[in-house]
């Protein structure tokens, strides 16, 4: 199969609206990654997605809708919680997690009796869904494991052949995925955060009174431990190249690398950082929000520059750049180096 890249001229978003209503799949732009997009209710379509990732099937999808009157069409039951989040923050970065209803099959749920429920911001995102009026089924646009691409062309690059279309619709202006919540007891007042986003625990603590941080965002979950979120199992946003999260001190960071200093070892430090040190390095940025922008295409560039180890100086672990520290620690696969 050739993959067509398409651009976002009205034309371009009607034939790609139109292969998510034949059940094909298409890469498209989102403000978070790129997403691999298919129709929610038609399991062949959405078979493909997962055989186009490689991605374990019991690893739900989360769906993405356009307006707030298609949530009763996915979700079977809606706290009021949920309605005053998605007042608040949608359309936006934040997947809520909910009953799922029975026309939600299986194969998009990874057999869960909930479904993940979002409605992204992204003019062409938008347009795609309301054009194919189908919900569509959307995970990260990557080779499973692999960092999430935020460019048209890193989804080419991983799905060319394998999926009908990519739409380009520019740069992902958030960079990292959606917050990923879970609302607790009789979802009244606690909500528990399974994947931090560029919606914040503080942000969400202005509209829920209780919000809890899954402790799988900062742990490797040991043997026995609750899984809150299937995605919290598998190895997650790896580049070819072995990554090492170093966190301490700017001077501290310093000295290790000029120890580990060799051919194949590069550093990935914040802007302004590089001058400093004498050995192939690439920068991510100074504050958290540049930082999710640029993690993902920068761990891509430092495989394309062939690079074997790569010591990463970690970000501080707050507001965004708690989902940016979230993605680092995994791709490290929680090789963390206290300096
Ligand atoms: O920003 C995003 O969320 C992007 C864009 C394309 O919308 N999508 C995305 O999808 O990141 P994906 O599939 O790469 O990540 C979804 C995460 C996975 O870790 C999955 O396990 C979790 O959400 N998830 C989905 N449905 C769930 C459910 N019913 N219960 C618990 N976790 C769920
Ligand atoms: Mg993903």
């Amino acid at each position: 199969m050739e993959t067509k890249l398409l651009s976002d001229c009205a034309s371009d978003l009607l034939e790609a609206a139109a292969l998510l209503k034949q059940g094909c799949v298409v890469g498209i732009p989102t403000e978070t990654v790129y997403g691999l997009a298919a129709d929610a209710r038609n399991p062949e379509a959405v078979r493909q997605i997962f055989s186009a990732k490689g991605r374990p099937a019991d690893n739900p999808l989360i769906v993405h809708i356009a307006k707030m009157e298609s949530l009763e069409t996915v979700a079977a039951v809606i706290p009021p919680l949920a309605e005053k989040l998605a007042e608040q923050f949608w359309p936006g970065s934040l997947t809520m997690i909910l009953p799922k209803r029975n026309d939600i099959p299986e194969i998009t749920s990874g057999r869960l009796d909930t479904v993940g429920i979002r409605m992204p911001s992204h003019p062409v995102a938008q347009a795609l869904i309301l054009l194919s009026d189908v919900p569509i089924a959307a995970p990260s646009a990557n080779i499973s494991g692999y960092p999430s691409p935020t460019t048209a062309q890193h989804v080419m690059r991983d799905m060319q052949g394998k999926i009908a279309a990519v739409v380009d619709g520019g740069a992902c202006s958030v960079g990292v995925e959606s917050t990923v919540i879970a609302f607790e007891g009789n979802g009244a007042d606690t909500v528990r955060i399974l994947r931090p986003g560029f919606v914040t625990k503080e942000m969400l603590e202005e509209v829920v009174p209780h919000v809890t941080l899954d402790p799988a965002i900062f742990h490797q979950l040991q043997e026995g431990q609750t899984v809150h979120s299937p995605g919290m199992k598998y190895q997650h946003y790896s580049p070819r190249a072995h990554v090492v999260l170093v966190e301490g001190a700017w001077n501290a960071f310093a000295a290790l690398v000029k120890r580990e200093k060799g051919s194949g070892i590069y550093a990935l430090v914040f802007d302004g950082e590089e001058a400093s040190l004498s050995m192939p390095c690439l920068t991510y940025g100074s504050c958290g929000q540049e930082q999710a922008q640029q993690i993902f295409s920068k761990l891509r560039e430092l495989d394309d520059m062939g690079a074997q180890k790569v010591f990463v100086r970690a970000p501080r672990p707050e507001g965004i750049g708690l989902a940016v520290y979230n993605r680092l620690i995994r791709a490290a696969g929680f090789e963390v180096i206290q300096v």
